[in-house]
Order: C-alpha cells, then sequence, then structure tokens
C-alpha cells in the first residue's frame, strides 16, 4: 500500500521526512536502513544530524548499508558514493555499523547476516530509476554491476561539476529494494512530476522501476510542485 504526504516546500518535505526516519528509530532502536545518496535526501539527512547533536535522537545502534556506487571510484575520490554517504549521513548521525555495496556476493551475504532491512530511503531517477537499477529492471533484478543510462549520466552529472560522471555502476538489486519492511520515496521538484504520477499511479512495469515499490509498504514523501 502506498501513503501520499505531500508538503508545501522542499524545508517542510525534509521536517516529514526526518520524522518518518525518526520514528521508525525510535520504534526499533537497532534498525537498518538503505541509505540513498542524491540531492533530495539530503536536508532530512541535515535535520536528522541536528537532533542526533541536540540530544533528541539516538543512532547508535543503527546500520547504514549502501544503495549504489560508481565503478573504478576509489574511496578518496569526491565522487564515490560511499564517501557521500559517510560525510551526509553515518558520521554526522553517529552511526557505528555500515554494510559497504562492494560486490554482489559480500553484500547479500551481509544482508543476509543482517536480518534484512527495516526500511529503504530511496530518491527517484528522472527516469525512474531506484539506485542504479535502471529500466527495464524486473523486480526480480539482482544485486549487480551495469552500464549507466544515458539519460542518468546528464543527471548525475548534476552532483559533480567539471568531473565526468563514471559509466559503470553497482546497485542494490530490485529484489533487495522490495525485500525491506518499508520504503519511504523522497521526490522533490517539478521536474519529477511525470514520473512520480508513472511511479504512484501508472502500470507496474521494468520501464519504471520504482512503480514496483507499490507492492511493499511505501512512504512517498513529495513537495507540492512535484505531485500537482
Ligand atoms: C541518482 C542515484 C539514486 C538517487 C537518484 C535521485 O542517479 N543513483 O540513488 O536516489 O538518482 O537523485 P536526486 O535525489 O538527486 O534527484
Amino acid at each position: 500500500g502506498v501513503t501520499l504526504n505531500i508538503q508545501p516546500d522542499t524545508g517542510q518535505l525534509a521536517q516529514a521526512a526526518a520524522d518518518h526516519i525518526a520514528a521508525q528509530i525510535r520504534a526499533k532502536p537497532d534498525l537498518s536502513i538503505l541509505v540513498a545518496t542524491g540531492n533530495t535526501p539530503m536536508p532530512a539527512y541535515a535535520e536528522l544530524a541536528r537532533r542526533v547533536a541536540a540530544g533528541e535522537l539516538d543512532c547508535s545502534r543503527v546500520t547504514a548499508v549502501q544503495l549504489d556506487e560508481y565503478l573504478g571510484v576509489s574511496d578518496d575520490d569526491p565522487r564515490s558514493l560511499w564517501g557521500w554517504m559517510v560525510r551526509s549521513f553515518v558520521e554526522p548521525l553517529g552511526i557505528a555499523r555500515t554494510v559497504r555495496l562492494e560486490n554482489p556476493a559480500q553484500f547479500e551475504a551481509a544482508l543476509q547476516q543482517l536480518g534484512g532491512l527495516d526500511l529503504a530511503i530511496l530518491g527517484l531517477g528522472p527516469n525512474g530509476h531506484l539506485g542504479f537499477n535502471e529500466p527495464p529492471s524486473p523486480p526480480d533484478a539482482p544485486t549487480r554491476t551495469l552500464e549507466i543510462t544515458p539519460e542518468s549520466l546528464v543527471s548525475n552529472a548534476a552532483y559533480w561539476g567539471e568531473l565526468a560522471v563514471p559509466t559503470g555502476a553497482i546497485t542494490a538489486g530490485m529484489d533487495v529494494i522490495l525485500a525491506a519492511c518499508q520504503t519511504l520515496l523522497l521526490v522533490g521538484g517539478a521536474h519529477k512530476r511525470d514520473i512520480l504520477h508513472a511511479a504512484v499511479e501508472g502500470p507496474e512495469t521494468p520501464e519504471v522501476p520504482a512503480s514496483f515499490l507499490r507492492r511493499t509498504t511505501l512512504t512517498v514523501i513529495a513537495d507540492r510542485v512535484a505531485w500537482a
């Protein structure tokens, strides 16, 4: 089932997302969370960090699990998505346990040991991708390496200024995402409106990987311009 939470602006989107994530952590302090990078969740992560610093929230028992990564970037490369997750989420929230996405076999074994994912925090690719599950991705698409689509190379270029976007990636599979107890999809901006409606109201199709999220317990938090 889908719960739609439409907020007036991006600031209130971040507050609502932080409220949602904090409530899950309070209910289960050892929550395991699949963590998206990208621009949309960053203000929500900053708000969670503020609450941790203020002593309002304790994330010390949370496990943060990496969603996706470029191929061929080292840890100290500014484009490392692992580095982005550590700087924006793991360190500022005081999280001690992490699962890194290095290869499919290692990742699946680590998830099994963890007992699965409680929550997946996701952004929505402009082409409907989740992580780097590029269209077409069926619901059983496994954790794998792949070539990034031309459309996603363009959208990802916004993150890195002058630096080129790596052309290969590894992503947690659709199977991993759809097995999470809860999923949270964060969507902001008028440019996401058509793909958000396709994801929430269109047919379930590998051409819009996010359309399969309706099979999970899904909460969508979007700003008004991404929906109306
Ligand atoms: C990127 C990433 C995703 C991210 C999505 C949306 O390509 N691979 O993990 O969630 O696109 O990003 P943004 O929130 O910046 O729009």
